[in-house]
């Protein structure tokens, strides 16, 4: 299960699906995750994983960089957690 909020507040959750990135799953539970470019470039998606997996690649996207990996930071767009996760749909502070 995806569980997504915005500070405290549960926005809505989806069950994780395999190929199915973070910021699909978001709109199939009625939260919008901005989107641009959809391919971790742009950083318009950025959102924090709060808890749970949500594996990088080894080379990192344009869209990140070890300073925001550090703060939890990651990509809606390409984002494919491996099981439940807690996400806040906005990026680290
Ligand atoms: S929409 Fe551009 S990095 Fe995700």
């Amino acid at each position: 299960m995806v569980r997504f909020f915005r500070g405290i507040n549960l926005l809505g959750q989806a069950i994780v699906q395999p190929d199915v990135p973070l910021a699909e799953l978001a709109e199939t539970a009625g939260v919008v995750i901005p989107t641009n470019c959809t391919s971790g470039t742009c950083g318009t998606c950025m959102i924090t994983l709060l808890s749970g997996e949500d594996p990088l690649p080894d080379e990192l996207p344009p869209g990140l960089d070890e300073e925001m990996v550090e703060e939890q930071a990651r990509l809606g767009c390409i984002g494919w957690p491996s099981g439940d996760v807690d996400i806040d749909v906005r990026p680290p502070l």
